[in-house]
């Protein structure tokens, strides 16, 4: 441990140190709450943000994991308070916690800059917490370690494993087109999610656990431990007793979440074809750390990296089986000549001390590069005269035969037209047909929910139909697949060309080209879009959808609020008085 500070210079010594009125209150009312003045004076305090709540499936553990971290704190010499903050349950709250990621960000940062803590334990897991935690965190620039909810375990249906979201998606096509019972689908809901943790596909909650790994915000290690493994609670005391150190050794997350960082985890989330709302969460990330990657930095980082986590949306197994075998540690090992191997992690020492040692113990659930699952291009961005700010297709998750298509588009205005008309036998659709959903963006649903991977309809299903292009400004289920392009910018809300298409229209997508286009001549689209008038748009006109709807951005800049871009700096101490 490398000592920067001293107890007098303890950002806490702010609040109980000093010999006047105001830290006599301080100091008299943590005595109230029956701590003696030696306990949390002149050591780290040391905030524990608990995103549990009783609506969140996955951080069920949570309770208990905080009496672990709290343990590895006092055992290091600090004090832990609790400090409970939004939960981001991703089944239960409505309409989607993409809505509601800025808002557990600002109150992250703020709860961290109004109290006299020196340090945090960040616990997260369930899809937004991730993102929403770090973005706080970085603003808040005060030592931060993350403490990965953890994967539940495998799900179980007779001598099937079953994947979260990715299985539900595959048997409810199956339910929609007849071929599975009531009773099976029952069975089906009994055992696809057995204990806490995070859905434990590769989904968004698995993808962001290991890309804080892969940027040295948490221990090594620590991402892919089920949640319910006994792993996991020394894990998360270890959290608590390394924030201690980190605290007297000054290390703040913008000497983590480096550029060297951010590649790094560019590079694992093609590895482990990560979902796609990793590049919405990992934009917003980097420019609150001031770290210049845009969409662009996705397709040329991703140039020749496989995918190599045989995982769930697009292999195999899922997360239990991927710790099993060695877990990101082992990963990272097979990509070390492509990762900046010099970046610091929470440790204090490199990703390359990280990994150092670690072993593949299953070679068909962590491929060599040599050996991958599938070639290079996890992502992929497009751009064109549908998408001139850019969209995102994940091309390892959709049909090969779909890659490059042209087709006439069938649109839906919003997601309740959608529900609407895309199962009625009227719909004129072929396979050939290409599904435009409008609305469904940032601003236009608001929150840009996961309404990314249209249904297949119903007519096309009964035909064997199970792929089919579908474009849209909305998001997708990490654990979800098919040749859905998503995050179309600027959405059709705001008056982007997607707002602008009309059913018959011909739409080509061109992957590997990296195309997206409308082809519909300029002298109609200037006329389209003279005619355009932004529709009434759902969600009310006050309060935080309001300020939401001013303020959010787009998605190729991460639907962060446009007043909290920019470099955190140095961090902007409360005045005491
Ligand atoms: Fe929480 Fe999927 S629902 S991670």
């Amino acid at each position: 441990m490398r000592i920067r500070k001293t107890p007098d210079q303890l950002r806490s010594a702010r609040w109980f140190a000093p010999d006047d009125l105001r830290s006599f209150g301080h100091r008299s009312r943590a005595k109230q709450m029956g701590f003696a003045r030696e306990e949390f004076s002149g050591r780290p305090v040391i905030g524990i943000v608990n995103t549990w709540n009783g609506f969140n499936t996955c951080h069920t553990h949570f309770p208990e994991r905080v009496e672990d971290i709290k343990r590895g704190v006092l055992m290091a010499g600090g004090f832990p308070v609790e400090l409970p903050a939004l939960s981001l349950g991703e089944q239960l709250m409505k309409p989607t916690t993409m809505l509601y990621r800025n808002f557990l960000a600002m109150e992250v940062e703020e709860i961290i800059r109004a109290h006299p803590v020196d340090g945090v334990v960040l616990m997260g897991g369930c899809d937004k917490t991730t993102p929403a935690l770090i973005m706080g965190a970085l603003s808040a620039n005060v030592p931060a370690i993350y403490m990965p909810a953890g994967p539940m375990l495998r799900g179980h249906w007779k001598d099937i494993t079953l994947g979260s979201g990715t299985d539900v998606w595959k048997y409810w096509d199956d339910r929609r087109s007849g071929k599975l019972s009531d009773k099976s689908w029952g069975e089906i809901e009994d055992g696809i999610a057995r204990s806490a943790g995070t859905c434990m596909t590769m989904g968004t909650a698995a993808t962001m656990m290991s890309l804080m790994e892969a940027m040295g915000m948490c221990l090594p290690g620590a991402s892919a431990i089920p949640a319910v493994d006994a792993s996991h609670q020394r894990m998360a005391s270890a959290s608590g007793r390394r924030i201690v150190e980190m605290v007297w050794e000054d290390l703040r997350p913008t000497d983590i979440c480096t550029e060297a960082a951010f590649t790094n985890a560019i590079i694992v989330d093609m590895a482990i074809g990560g979902s796609t709302n990793a590049i919405v969460h990992l934009l917003a990330m980097a420019r609150r750390a001031n770290v210049p990657i845009d969409m662009d930095t996705f397709d040329r980082v991703a140039q020749g990296i496989p995918l190599i986590a045989n995982l769930k949306p697009s292999g195999a197994y899922v997360m239990e089986d991927f710790y099993y075998a060695g877990g990101l540690r082992a990963l990272m090992v097979q990509l070390a000549p492509r990762l900046h191997l010099n970046a610091i992690t929470v440790t204090g020492g490199t990703l390359g001390e990280a990994i150092e040692g670690a072993e593949v113990y299953n070679a068909d659930v962590i491929r060599s590069l040599d050996n991958p699952v599938k070639g290079a291009g996890g992502t992929a961005i497009l751009r064109g005269s549908l998408a001139p700010d850019g969209a995102v297709i994940k091309p390892t998750a959709a049909e090969d035969r779909l890659l490059v298509h042209e087709g006439p588009a069938v649109v839906f205005s919003d997601i309740r037209d959608l529900k609407a008309r895309v199962d009625s036998e009227d719909l004129d659709v072929t396979a050939d047909s290409v599904l435009v959903l409008q609305n469904a963006g940032p601003v236009g649903a608001p929150g840009m929910p996961e309404w990314g991977q249209l249904p297949v309809p119903r007519k096309l299903l009964r035909q064997g139909i199970r792929d089919i292009v579908r474009i849209s400004d909305a998001r997708m289920s990490g654990t979800s697949y098919g040749a859905c392009v998503l995050h179309v910018a600027p959405e059709a809300a705001v008056g982007g060309p997607l707002g602008l298409v009309r059913t018959g229209d011909r739409i080509r997508l061109d992957v590997p080209n990296r195309r997206l286009d409308l082809l519909v001549d300029e002298t109609e689209m200037a006329r389209r879009r003279a005619e355009w008038v932004q529709p009434k748009l759902p969600g009310g006109e006050r309060g935080y959808v309001a300020l939401y709807r001013r303020s959010v951005t787009q998605a190729n800049l991460g639907c962060d609020f446009d007043f909290l871009d920019g470099t955190p700096g140095e961090t902007p101490e409360p005045q005491i008085f």
